[in-house]
């Protein structure tokens, strides 16, 4: 079947998901692209209606082993008419736990088909330069292998004559998901003299969690620790407090250092 364009969905707070489906695209190799990056909150208040003449990839990281509560509003919303659809989850080196199936399952009920899946391997969001984990990915290697896996899901489309012909993709997993949707409500930033206010960190944050005339308050239960605003402040002058967040990093850094690797299902 031919498809007429395409539309990439993404949220992607520190920036790997983004490029994972960047680089899926670049396989895909379509003409008309359309980017619908969904990190902004103002983004998320355009709600989505796909066609059967369009492929569309959605990609999400994995947070706590699931598809991100605060998506499940916009995503639920979705209105796609057969649409044939990529599911992609981002995850930091750790686990993707249920939330590939979890992606798939919200994508089919609002009309897609998936016709392909996957789970890439990104920087952990609570990744330092002293608390290294997964750091840098996705690299050339992972890069390499979206690109790769952006053709072969074209060939897919290739050998299909409709939707209809598109059958069903096992993903591992259980119901009910694993994994815990209740994020952590917790202040562990802590924001250094080098601060200019220059305001990035603010009109970054997914949630809107940071006042945009004072960077140094931050709205605990709106702010979902994706580290955005620490990876993002040119002067560097965010950090992570001690405390659960910081304890975590370090965890992390010693139990996932062994590299894991992208898997698609086709
Ligand atoms: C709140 C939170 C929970 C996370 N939970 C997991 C997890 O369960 N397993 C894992 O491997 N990585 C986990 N991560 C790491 C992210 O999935 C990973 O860093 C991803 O690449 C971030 O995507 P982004 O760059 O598009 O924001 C978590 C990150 C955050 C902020
Ligand atoms: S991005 Fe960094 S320098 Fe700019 S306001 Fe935020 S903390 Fe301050
Ligand atoms: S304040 Fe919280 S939600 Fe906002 S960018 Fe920083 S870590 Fe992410």
């Amino acid at each position: 079947m031919k498809i007429h364009s395409l539309k990439l969905v993404c949220f992607s707070p520190t920036g790997t998901t983004k490029a994972i489906i960047q680089g899926i695209a670049r396989g895909i190799n379509q003409s008309t692209v359309e980017l619908i990056d969904i990190t902004s909150p103002d983004a998320r208040k355009q709600p989505l209606q796909t066609s059967d003449k369009e492929l569309l990839v959605v990609g999400v990281p994995v947070y706590m082993g699931r598809v991100p509560a605060l998506l499940m509003e916009w995503l639920h919303a979705i209105k796609a008419r057969n649409t044939p659809a990529v599911c992609i989850v981002v995850y930091g080196n750790r686990v993707y736990d249920d939330a590939l199936l979890e992606l798939k399952d919200i994508m089919t009920k609002r009309g897609c088909i998936p016709i392909a899946c996957a789970a890439y391997i990104g920087e952990h969001s609570f990744s330092s330069s002293e608390t290294p984990t997964a750091e840098g990915r996705p690299d050339a290697r992972d890069l390499n292998h979206a690109e790769l896996f952006g053709r072969e899901i074209n060939e897919k489309l290739l050998s299909v004559s409709s939707v209809d012909h598109i059958s069903d993709i096992n993903i591992p997993g259980n119901y009910p998901n694993g994994g815990i949707t209740k994020l952590w409500s917790v202040d562990f930033i802590a924001i250094g003299d080098e601060c200019t206010q220059c305001g990035v960190c603010a009109e970054g944050c997914p949630v809107g969690a940071i006042n945009s005339k004072n960077s140094n308050l931050i709205d605990t239960e709106k702010c979902i620790t994706c580290c955005a605003c620490i990876k993002n402040c040119p002067q560097n002058a965010r950090t992570m407090k001690t405390g659960l967040v910081k304890d975590a990093a370090m965890r992390l850094n010693k139990l996932y250092k062994e590299r894991k690797e992208p898997i698609f299902f086709l």
